[in-house]
């Protein structure tokens, strides 16, 4: 897809945060696939990787090549620890996300960006793109810009409806001022609010102009990818369309929400998209969710898909950033037999259901295991923006803190069943903080479904590479 070759015919999907890093979107790239690193939160990973010591120096060896020396610099030097943390030493944290945040807070993104997208294209000349979740709205613009500064190939999003990407990627790619709406609850439907960002306030003069990455979102229904299609303000290259198997978030059901006896959400017929309606849109798609066995490529070729896009064998391979004891574990219960994915639809405080992995837990190592999390905010992506009474933007998040939450104007049910996500994604990347009694974040591990069939891939292996996947989704294709 570097819009002279052949389209790829796997895409290693988007796993945030830090599961699909940079050494795993590279060695996916190095067969000949596309790979593509998470950009959520990616200022937050930059700044611990940093403050673990970056061990190999990689991410100052990226920081060299940023084309704003004195950015480049300030990062090193706030926050690269040669030794890492001491025992018990929390890391530092960046000011929260927040509407109209300083030059100086952006820059932590776009650089943050720049680095995961410069570290995953180094050693081959194969694409890269970047997964960002709609949702997280404010750090987008900037983040963008810094992976196109490193001239990612493919921009991939989903979890909300991305219409205003298509103008904000022509923009930034001349360095011109950008913008998206940013919304906030119970805020006037007639004021808009806008995020902007705007490259000059970062360089002078201008570089020249960027590559224009291709534009994927991930849609789950024909419905949405026709109204993007045709009312998006720019240019889509193509889709991704995501059944609700797929890890990670997942659309909710249409129609009224109804669960199984295990609190899951059920799905029907109408939460199927209609490929042939998506076909009739003219634009390459990949189809995700559960397609990560031999034989899925080559049926969705045939049902006029260009390929398929592939996370859960590829979260628990070598090179993704989950961390190795989780790996480990995951993979020791999925060959035990006794490894489940269970859909919560109240877990994310985004609202979508989110998939979670637990197992027996005898020995109380599941991850999550006893409730024993506390909320925090202190990451704050997920928060959302919402309207004072004299006017301002106030933000909010059901995960963090319920009184606080309530404080806010928020009700006490939205608050239940919720978890501190942004923190416990952090530590299932081995990026979890410490807290002043000496505990650290727990972790959630999220997974597709199709962690069930595991088992039938691994064939007694007790750890894969990224090409062996590629491998074993390629064999009969
Ligand atoms: C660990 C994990 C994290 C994920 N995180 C994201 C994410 O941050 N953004 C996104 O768009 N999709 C995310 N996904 C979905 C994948 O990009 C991909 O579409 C999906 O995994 C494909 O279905 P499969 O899990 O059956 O292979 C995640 C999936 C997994 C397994």
């Amino acid at each position: 897809m570097d819009h002279t070759s052949q389209s790829p015919a796997i895409v290693q999907g988007g796993m945030g945060v830090a599961v699909s890093g940079w050494k795993l979107a590279r060695a996916v790239a190095r067969t000949g696939q596309l790979g593509v690193v998470s950009g959520t939160g990616i200022d937050s990973v930059l700044v611990r990787r940093l403050q673990d010591g970056d061990a190999g120096g990689d991410v100052r060896r990226a920081l060299d090549h940023f084309p704003l020396r004195s950015v480049a610099a300030a990062v090193i030097e706030r926050f690269h620890q040669p030794r890492g943390r001491a025992p018990g030493q929390p890391y530092r944290l960046l000011p929260r996300p927040r509407h109209g945040e300083s030059p100086h807070r952006s820059a932590w993104s776009m650089v943050a960006a720049f680095v995961e997208v410069f570290l995953a294209k180094h050693g081959h000349d194969r694409p890269i793109g970047i997964n960002l979740l709609t949702k997280v709205q404010i750090p987008t613009l900037p983040t963008l810009y810094g992976a196109m500064l490193a001239g990612v190939d493919v921009v991939i999003m989903g979890a909300g409806i991305p219409r205003e990407i298509p103008r904000a990627l022509d923009q930034l790619a001349d360095h011109r001022p950008a913008t998206l709406r940013l919304d906030v609850t119970g805020s006037d439907p007639r004021s808009e609010v806008r995020l902007e960002f705007d490259p000059s306030h970062h360089f002078d003069p201008l570089p020249a102009p960027l590559l224009r990455p291709q534009f994927l979102p991930i849609v789950s229904s024909h419905v949405l990818a026709t109204t993007l299609a045709r009312k998006s303000n720019g240019r889509i290259d193509g889709f991704v369309i995501e059944s609700p198997s797929a890890g990670g978030h997942n659309a909710p059901p249409r129609g009224t929400l109804r669960v199984d006896a295990d609190g899951q959400p059920i799905y029907g017929d109408r939460d199927t998209a209609d490929l042939a309606q998506i076909a009739a849109l003219g634009l390459p798609y990949w189809i995700a969710g559960g397609q990560g066995h031999p034989g899925a490529l080559a049926a969705a070729r045939a049902a006029g898909a260009a390929g398929i896009q592939v996370g859960t064998l590829f979260a628990f391979c070598d090179e993704s950033g989950f961390s190795d004891a989780l790996k480990r574990q995951v993979l020791e219960h999925v060959l035990a037999g006794d490894a489940r994915v269970r859909t919560d639809p109240r877990a994310s405080p985004t609202g979508y259901p989110f998939k979670i992995v637990e197992w027996n837990d005898a020995a109380g190592s599941a991850p999550d295991a006893h409730g024993t999390r506390h909320r925090h905010c202190d990451l704050g992506y997920l928060r959302e923006a919402y309207a004072l009474a004299d006017g301002s933007i106030g933000y909010r998040c059901p995960g963090e803190p319920v009184e606080s939450w309530v404080r806010k104007g928020g009700s006490i049910e939205a608050t239940i069943g919720r978890r501190c996500l942004c923190n416990a994604l952090f530590a299932a990347a081995d990026l979890g903080q410490t807290r002043p009694e000496g505990t650290t974040e727990p972790p959630i591990v999220t997974s597709g479904d199709e962690l069930r069939t595991l088992g039938t891939f691994l064939r007694g292996r007790t750890h894969y590479s990224a090409a062996d996947v590629v491998s074993y989704l390629l064999d009969g294709a």
